[in-house]
């Protein structure tokens, strides 16, 4: 039951820009209807994410801004971003909410302490909220202090799209219908190498593209 209360929903909108504007929106899509169900039942939602790689310091193009104007016409209502995440403003901003209200706090990494994991950070988020929901599949495996130390401070649940990941996943990779193929793409390989080599033992075929192909081709 969420109706009046504050929930916090760490989302990954971390999409594409080109000239300022959002040039994919398919997260923010996939993440919307698990928002609207918490709008529709009464919920005073506050959205947490970061947004590419600012690394601890203010970046004016990493701004969510771009997202909220997506987020806006997706719901149909105003997505106002508050900058002072973890200061007053933030929390006069998250008290002004009322039921159905929705909340962008801006990116995260604009603060060193989401990626140090830091307590005091996480307690002050934490401060802001009654509940948590984790809808960030794709930066789980980041021990970031909104993904990692918050939850663990709150009465946390994962959201619909992380368990509709998981379900995917889990009924690709346990009992597979074969042949089964993978195409891996994207271009962080340091982060996908332990995955490619469990995926490897699960497949017939497995497709790399993306920047990351590269690295495969050179080692050739
Ligand atoms: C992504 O786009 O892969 C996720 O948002 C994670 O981003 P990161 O690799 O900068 O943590």
């Amino acid at each position: 039951d969420v109706a009046g209360k504050i929930v916090l929903v760490r989302l990954d909108v971390n999409v594409p820009l080109a000239d300022g504007v959002v040039s994919n929106d398919a997260r923010i899509r996939r993440a919307m209807p698990g928002v609207k169900a918490l709008l529709e039942n009464g919920a005073r939602v506050v959205i947490l994410t970061h947004f590419g790689r600012p690394k601890g310091k203010f970046v004016p193009a990493l701004t969510v801004r771009p997202v909220a104007q997506v987020m806006s016409r997706i719901l149909g209502q105003p997505v106002p971003v508050e900058n002072d995440v973890i200061g007053p403003g933030g929390k006069a901003a998250v008290s002004n909410l009322g039921p159905g209200d929705l909340l962008l706090m801006e990116n995260l990494r604009f603060y060193p302490e989401e990626e140090a994991n830091d307590l005091e950070f996480a307690k002050s988020l934490a401060g802001l909220g009654d509940l948590y929901v984790g809808d960030a599949f794709s930066c789980a495996h980041r021990a970031h202090a909104s993904v990692d130390a918050l939850p663990r401070m709150m009465l946390a649940a994962a959201g619909r799209s992380f368990a509709a990941e998981l379900k995917a996943l889990h009924a690709t990779l346990s009992q597979p219908r074969r042949p089964l193929g993978a195409v891996v793409g994207g271009s962080k390989v340091s982060s996908k190498l332990t995955l490619l080599e469990n995926l490897v033992t699960k497949v017939n075929g497995l497709v790399l593209g993306g920047g990351m192909a590269n690295t495969f081709l050179l080692a050739q």
